[in-house]
């Protein structure tokens, strides 16, 4: 690294003048200061220094994802940059206990003087989310066509062209689906672990025929049991999976899905400890931002009641609807449908666990 020529001074390299004066209330405009104004500014401008660090952590990890192949290196960069944003957004999440000490009065005094300013405007917030891959269509309707009318010219055609981008979203989909293991020679991990799966099912079944007297109870169960076969028969079919995409019910391609659940049940193996807390970390993700829509959803409830937004919306009821709706890597939760204990998990032959350990020649 090259020694700086010039002396640096604190306040100059962090440009704490600029800073500083970033501040100013605008209830001094109509009257006295509101205290609370001060508070209001800063945590917002808090929030968007975090956002445009995420976002910078998450253009890394797109870049790694860009590379023609994304070998052990580049994932461990990217598990890395995840784990530094998961900590910010606990962060993120822990300060909306900072808001809430103003109360709804105190943020009336200047409330108004805001209109028609809103968190909607939050381009940091609103390219996070598309770069996350948040689609216009998956959005709650209110915010279809509505957070775009609300922005200036350049703020809207900057997103627009956000979203013809391939997303993260697009990028880990890719980078599953062209994972190798799955397949070697003779060995096809899905045909083993179908059979796996009629073997857990139909012992199940055993338990529940023998363990039921009742009809009704037994009827219940079976219907159970059966609902789990169509589950993973969804799986293991192109035609049924691609009805579950058409639903709505997954979004993740059928070999993406597949590679995932591979890595998921097999992360103990080295090869695929990497990709497991890449795919861990981007569940975490979505995990934490529906926390932090959830907590200021609360906030403003508390804050507003059943008042609108400055932005027009529904205010509660619309950010509530968001929690649910805006996710999207929901996928990763929804695998659990489709593991198996260990116990009933299939042998890897010997070959593959080969190719998926580090083994050392004597
Ligand atoms: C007194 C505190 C707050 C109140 C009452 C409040 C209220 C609202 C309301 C009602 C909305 C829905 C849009 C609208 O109709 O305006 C909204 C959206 C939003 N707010 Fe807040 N907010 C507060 C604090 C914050 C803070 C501290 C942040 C941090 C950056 C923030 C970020 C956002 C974002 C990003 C949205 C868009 C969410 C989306 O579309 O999913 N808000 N806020």
């Amino acid at each position: 690294m090259a020694k700086n020529i010039a002396p640096v001074y604190y306040g100059d390299y962090l440009k704490l003048d600029t800073l500083l004066s970033a501040q100013q209330p605008h209830s001094t405009r109509y009257g006295a200061e509101a205290h609370d104004e001060m508070l209001f500014i800063i945590v917002h401008q808090v929030y968007e220094l975090w956002f445009k660090q995420v976002l910078h952590e998450l253009r890394a990890i797109q870049r790694e994802f860009h590379q023609p192949k994304l070998d052990d290196k580049g994932l461990y960069l990217v598990a890395h940059r995840l784990r530094r944003v998961l900590t910010i957004q606990d962060l993120m999440n822990d300060q909306v206990a900072v808001i809430e000490t103003m109360t709804p009065q105190e943020f009336l005094e200047f409330r108004d003087y805001l209109i028609p300013a809103s968190g909607f405007q939050s381009i940091q917030f609103k390219e996070l989310e598309i770069m996350l891959g948040l689609h216009r269509d998956k959005r709650v309707a209110f915010d279809q066509s509505s957070f775009f009318n609300r922005l200036n010219d350049q703020d809207r055609s900057y997103l627009e062209q956000l979203e013809q981008q391939p997303s993260l979203f697009d990028l880990v989909d890719k980078w599953l689906a062209r994972m190798p293991f799955m397949n070697i020679e003779s060995f096809s991990f899905w045909r083993l672990y179908q059979s796996a799966v009629d073997k857990a099912l139909d012992e199940d079944e055993a338990l529940i025929r023998g363990n039921n007297s009742d009809a009704a109870q037994l009827a219940t169960e079976l219907a159970g049991i059966q609902s789990n076969r169509d589950n993973f028969h969804a799986l293991f079919d192109a035609d049924a999976y691609q009805q579950l995409q058409q639903d709505g019910r997954v979004r993740l391609s059928q070999q993406a899905m597949l590679a995932a659940l591979f890595i998921t049940q097999y992360r103990e193996e080295p090869a695929f400890n990497l990709a497991w807390q890449v795919i861990t970390g981007l569940t975490e993700m979505d995990e934490k931002l529906t926390i932090w829509r959830y907590k200021h959803a609360m906030m403003v409830q508390r804050m507003l009641g059943t008042k609108i937004g400055t932005g027009g919306s529904s205010g509660h009821d619309y950010l509530r609807r968001t929690t649910e709706q805006n996710r999207v890597f929901k996928d990763f939760f929804s695998m659990a449908t489709y593991l198996l204990p260990k116990t009933a998990l299939p042998q890897l032959p010997e070959q593959v666990q080969r190719l998926l350990g580090f083994y050392h020649r004597d």
